[in-house]
This record gives structure tokens, sequence and C-alpha cells, in this order.
């Protein structure tokens, strides 16, 4: 146990977390170009929000929450998805009194009991945007021209955009009518999940991963079959745009998603090479949400990305992210003095803004070149008794094999110049 970490979680060590570090990066980077602002909510939040916010038909509030009860009494889950705590934050703090459209990015852990397997975990990462205030279908394009961008920046290829209409609450009605009538017959062979949603949320019995249920909802009424006229014509806007802006896509009409609250727009990424877990990213329109939260009416999209997901898609695809191994400098001493004079020397050098590292260990010279070796250092300072009397140190360049005697004086300068 105490050297055991929890199913489904993982540690992220040195070798791995650079290329987490490259994703963050890269995605910031695009987020300053679509004109998204960072927000950092808690891990954890009241229960009652991913209830009301997330929906209690949903797989995820009905069997996937870490939830407790604190000191105080208080029920908490830790969250499963960014959508709502980014809707409360967004409420809370008052964000409907900026201009509009307001729109957030946010990147961090979370959280759900489902059974761990290749690229499903119970702690997972998000990389989400959230757009409030706009109903503009070119937002929603907008939006998947992002996801797709930040795919493609990644250098992941045979990707499929999925979208679907989900449509509102003007339409909804209609198709739950549509598909009670549908199910109503063999309604005693459904799941008894689908069973209980057969009342409450027709619509997710097309999302359930039961095979019974999966066969008898073949053939089943459609959201784009149940369309009011706003809805039809907004979703042929956004393919419009998306084709306007040359962006691949297959109408999807069974896609629904786990989650309650979209309306209109729904969108996923799938990739063929990573196995069942193919979604490596989703989202969609939320116009009902910030209402349902108790804010004013308004609209909202977002997606979020699994960075596992695109982690595991990039190593299986190939793809390698360009990042510079090697710790920069390696001092390597012979001697007491030396060593004193490769303390100071290290300090110089990062103060100076470069990585530089030496012994701890009294190993032999030999011993400590090869340390540098496995550090990766791409220059090893070499100073022995007989150059620190002499006030010099000879710099070797590990990746050419030449190497040049420096004063000490100007080491920090020459080392520098080689455009470190
Ligand atoms: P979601 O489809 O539940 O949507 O999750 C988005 C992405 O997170 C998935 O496509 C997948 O890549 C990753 N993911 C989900 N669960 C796991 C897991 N157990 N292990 C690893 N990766 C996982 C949402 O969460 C919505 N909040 C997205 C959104 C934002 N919709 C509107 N705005």
């Amino acid at each position: 146990m105490l050297t055991t970490r929890p199913r489904g979680t993982s540690d992220i060590l040195p070798g791995e977390v650079e290329k987490w570090q490259y994703l963050e990066e890269l995605t910031r980077q695009v987020c300053r170009e679509y004109g998204y602002g960072e927000i950092r909510t808690p891990i954890f939040e009241h229960t009652e929000l991913f209830h009301r916010g997330v929906g209690e038909t949903t797989d995820i509030v009905e069997k996937e929450m870490y939830t407790f009860t604190d000191r105080g009494d208080r029920s908490i889950t830790l969250r499963p998805e960014g959508t709502a705590a980014i809707v409360r934050a967004y409420l809370e703090n008052k964000l409907y009194s900026l201009p509009q459209p307001v729109k957030l990015f946010l990147i961090g852990p979370m959280f759900r009991y489902d059974r761990p397997q290749a690229g499903r975990f119970r702690q997972f990462h998000q990389f989400d945007v959230e757009v409030f205030g706009s109903n503009s279908p070119a937002v929603d394009a907008e939006v998947i021209a992002m996801a797709m961008d930040i795919y493609r920046r990644i250098g992941l290829n045979n990707l499929e955009l999925h979208i679907n209409s989900v449509g509102c609450p003007q339409c909804r009605p209609l198709l739950r009518q549509k598909l009670q009538d549908f199910f109503r017959p063999g309604l005693q062979e459904l799941c008894p999940n689908c069973q209980g949603r057969f009342e409450r949320n027709p619509l997710r019995i097309l999302d359930c991963k039961n095979q019974k249920c999966q066969e008898l909802s073949q053939g089943a009424p459609t959201t784009l079959d149940t369309l009011c006229p706003e809805c039809a014509t907004h979703f042929q806007q956004v393919k419009g745009f998306l084709d306007t802006a040359g962006i691949a896509y297959q109408v999807d009409n069974r896609l629904v998603r786990g989650l309650d609250y979209y309306t209109q727009t729904a969108f996923e990424i799938m990739t063929r090479d990573i196995g069942a877990q193919s979604s490596i990213g989703g989202g969609g329109r939320y116009n009902g949400l910030i209402e349902a939260c108790g804010g004013p009416p308004t609209p909202g999209i977002g997606f979020a990305l699994g960075l596992e997901r695109i982690l595991l898609t990039a190593e299986r695809q190939g793809v390698a992210f360009p990042i510079s191994p090697g710790a920069g400098v390696f001092v390597a001493t012979v001697g007491a003095e030396a060593d004193n004079t490769a303390f100071s020397l290290v300090q110089e050098l990062r103060r100076q803004g470069i990585p530089a590292e030496k012994d701890y260990l009294n190993r032999s010279l030999k011993a400590q070149m090869k340390y540098a070796g496995k550090l990766a250092a791409r220059l090893v300072v070499i100073l022995g008794e007989e150059e620190q009397a002499r006030g010099v140190a000879v710099v070797r360049d590990m990746q050419a094999g030449d190497q040049k005697e420096v004063p000490l004086a100007g080491i920090t300068d020459y080392i520098k110049s080689l455009s470190f």
C-alpha cells in the first residue's frame, strides 16, 4: 500500500513531464492567439454543483464521482470535469459584467471513478475551454477550429471530427416522445439504468455502453429528425462555417455525449490509434447550463481535450515533441580546491540562466565524466589540480567531441558565447 499509488492514477516523472510542459505551453500559446484567459478553479466543489450542472442521469453523476463528506458535514466532490466548475466561477465572480463573449481556459486534473484501462484513468488531465455570452454559430465553428488547430500543431494525424445537434428545450419534448415510443416495446430488456432513464432522459439510452441497450437502440429516432427550425438553421450555419474554414467533419446523428447540459452543437474528436477509448476531445453548446446554475440566461459553448489520450496518440503515431534533453554544463573536478571553484562556477552559470551541475559524491574524474554523459551534458568543464593552479579549465563539447583551454576568469562569457 505504502509504495503503490491508487488504481487509475499516474506519477509523471522527469523525462516524461517535459512532454506535459510542452503540451501545456502549446495550448497556452494557442489560447493567447484565440483570446482566452486562464482560470484556475478548486479541485473540489460542492457536490450539488455537479448534480445540477452535469446532470442526474449521466454516468458521471450516477456512478463515477469521488464524493465525500468533509469534517464540516458538507458533501464535497473532486471535480469530474471542468465546465460546471467554470460556470460556477463565472457566476460567483460576476464575469458576466465583462465585455461578452468571455473566453476562458483551464488545464488541470479531473477525477472519475471509472474502470481503468488504456487511455482511461481515475485521475486524468484536461485542457478545457469555455466561451460565455454568444449564440453565434461562428463561435461554435471557431471553438471546433481551435481544437483541430491544437491537434494539428501537436502533429497528430488521422483524426475524425464527429458533429451533431442535440436540439434544445423546444425540440426535446418531441424527441423524448419519439424515443419513448420507440423503446417502450423493449423496455423490460433495457439495462436497469436505462429503464430508469426511459422516464427521466431517454436520450441517454442512446449513449449506454450495455450491448443489449446498443442493439435495442438500432434504428432509434435521432436528434436530427426532431430539430426545431431554429436549431436546424443553427446546425446548418455551423456546418457552413466549418466548410468555409476547410475543416473536414462527419455528421453523426447518434452522437449524444455523456453530459446532460448540451444543447444544439455537440462534437467529438476520435482517433482509431488508441483502442476503445477513442475520444481525444469533445464538447458542445450548453445554452441552458448557466441559468440552471442560478445565473442569467447566457449561451455557452466549450470543449475539453484529454491530455493523457493526446500523449498516447502521439506515441502511437510516432509524433516526436521538440524537447531538448540535456543538463547544459557539467563541471568535473580533481582536488578540493578545484571542487571549491566548481561550486562557485555552477552557481555563476545558473545565475546567468545556464543549467549547470557538478559532482556531490566525491567521484573519480572518470566516474564524473560517465555521470556527465548520463545527464546528457552538452559541455563538460574539466578542472584538474594543474588547471586550477594555472587559472584555466578545459571546456569539452560533448557533441562535437572537441575541447579548448579557457581562462577561468572569462569562462562564463565563453560558455555563453556557445549559444547557451
Ligand atoms: P468529456 O467528453 O467527458 O467532456 O471529456 C473530454 C475529454 O476528456 C475526453 O474526450 C477524453 O479525451 C478525456 N477523458 C474523459 N474521461 C477520461 C478518463 N477517465 N481518462 C482519461 N481521459 C478522459 C467533458 O468533460 C466536458 N466538460 C467538455 C466540455 C467543455 N463541454 C463543453 N465544455
